[in-house]
């Protein structure tokens, strides 16, 4: 059976569908596409239809990731939807919670920086106030925990 995954972040243009498009990539490259379903959203609905923020687009594009995710808010029936909410900061973490229906579900929204093996952090920065080098720092933290994410939660 599929396993499928919701990244969430705040407004759905920086972190979150750039860990979209680096696991879409990453999945594909080990021939387990057909064994994932991944999606991203946000907190807040701003930005919703949106592509992703063009820094963060420029920034995964020289590292061959093509982010073409439309902005979504996150909803409470994501959590059926989705075997996994990878949130990217405890605000997200927050936010994501109090829209859980039941125990079982909040067992299930877990922090993206938990499969973090190189970076010792408790959370992915927000780029979006930050300079180039801001969205670099995300897409390094995000290239090691989705890497682990995969091995952990897809390849088990
Ligand atoms: P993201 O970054 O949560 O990584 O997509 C942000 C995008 C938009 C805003 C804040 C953070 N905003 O305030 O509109």
């Amino acid at each position: 059976m599929n396993k499928r995954f919701l990244f969430v972040c705040l407004g759905n243009i920086c972190r979150s569908p750039a860990a979209h498009g680096i696991m879409d990539k990453m999945v594909a490259e080990k021939g387990l596409d057909a064994d994932v379903v991944i999606d991203s959203a946000g907190t807040y609905g701003g930005h919703a239809g949106e592509l992703p923020d063009p820094r963060m687009r420029a920034a995964a594009s020289k590292r061959r990731y093509d982010l073409r995710h439309r902005s979504r808010q996150f909803r409470a029936p994501d959590f059926d939807d989705f075997d996994l909410i990878v949130v990217m900061d405890d605000s997200n973490y927050d936010r994501v919670c109090r829209l859980a229906p039941d125990r079982e579900s909040l067992d299930r929204v877990v922090r993206m920086t938990d499969y973090c093996t190189r970076f010792t952090v408790d959370h992915v920065p927000d780029p979006y106030y930050d300079g180039e080098r801001g969205f670099e720092h995300v897409l390094d933290i995000l290239e090691d925990a989705v890497a682990n994410l995969i091995d952990k939660e897809v390849e088990r």
